[in-house]
């Protein structure tokens, strides 16, 4: 026991930005299940007593803001954040950078979503550059910036997996929906190449994945295929990641218009899917899972909701170093 905890301690966690999931490992991914799980079943401690985390969100946000913010409080931190620039110097011109030196001042933790692709890694950045100037790092963790990447919804996804189904590896794992612009399905499909996995990405050809992510699956030799209809995979999928058409990241409402509401997953078309299947979804959802869904013991969309409050309070204590 006493082994295990020192190489908690010794994570390899502490101290490093959470940009990009492809930053981190099997292990590490292990060792956050491994906190969450324990943290789930035996509580919280104050062990960020007298930390400061900043929220940072310059796009909507429900669950990440609010899990992130309720597990700092329940760990005995404090949280300074804002919600959408209104009110703060960004309506006055201010850049990022200004504003990550300016808050790297006030809080040890940063959490940050962004409408640009790379604007966590651009704070990291600054932070890091900060610190050679003498001050603290101030850790950065990626909220999700434009449709790029969400590592911490990836983390929480794959924990969910495993509580659902005892492992990843061996699963069929279907990706349906918005695979283009869709950032929480970038950071998964990155993570499934650390895991022995068949993947169905079903999207229409417009909103398939990017050719880049394809490369990266084509070099981590993953088992993948690409589909356009649900109907078609239903029955085989062992996990049903449904997900929503990012009508806010398309340039021209008339594409979103030629495919809003092109999937979606109602009780009926349920009643094909495996009898273990797990229906995920990142949320929020707008029409592609219908409500009477909800209630199907196989839905478990709101169990990951859940499920962001004791990964991300893993996530906080492993970064800070206070586990
Ligand atoms: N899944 C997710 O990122 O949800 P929010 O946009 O509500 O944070």
């Amino acid at each position: 026991m006493i082994c295990r905890w020192v190489f908690i301690a010794e994570g390899r966690l502490k101290g490093r930005d959470l940009v990009s999931i492809k930053d981190l490992t099997r292990e590490d991914f292990e060792q956050i299940f491994h906190i969450a799980e324990k943290m789930k079943k035996e509580g919280y401690s104050k062990n960020l007593k007298d930390k400061i985390i900043g929220l940072l969100f310059y796009e909507p946000s429900t669950r990440t803001r609010l899990s992130f913010d309720a597990a700092a409080r329940l760990l005995g931190a404090e949280t300074i954040w804002f919600a959408g620039v209104e009110g703060t110097s960004v309506m006055k011109g201010e850049t990022l950078k200004d504003t990550i030196e300016t808050v790297a001042n006030y809080v040890d933790l940063i959490v940050l979503r962004h409408p640009c692709d790379g604007a966590a890694r651009w704070a990291a950045d600054v932070t890091t550059n900060r610190m050679k100037r003498g001050h603290k790092k101030v850790p950065v963790i990626n909220a999700g910036d434009g449709k790029n990447e969400h590592p911490t919804q990836t983390i929480l996804d794959l924990f969910t997996i495993k509580e659902r189904k005892g492992r990843i590896d061996g699963l069929c794992i279907a990706i349906i929906g918005d695979l283009k612009y869709g950032r929480t399905v970038h950071s998964l499909i990155y993570a499934l190449s650390l895991y022995d996995c068949d993947i169905i990405l079903v999207a229409p050809e417009a909103l398939q994945i990017p050719e880049h992510i394809e490369e990266f699956m084509k070099r981590k030799n993953m088992r993948y295929e690409k589909r356009s209809k649900l109907e078609e995979i239903i029955s085989i999928a062992d996990i049903l990641y449904v997900t929503r058409i990012q009508k806010e990241r398309f340039p021209d409402e008339n594409e979103y218009n030629k495919v809003k509401g092109i999937f979606r997953l109602n009780k009926e078309l349920l009643s094909k899917a495996k009898s273990d299947a797990c229906i995920m979804h990142p949320l929020p959802r707008v029409d592609e899972i219908s409500t009477d869904v909800d209630s199907d013991y196989r839905a478990c969309y709101f169990e990951q909701a859940a499920n962001g409050i004791p990964i991300r309070a893993a996530i906080m204590s492993l970064i800070l170093g206070m586990i």
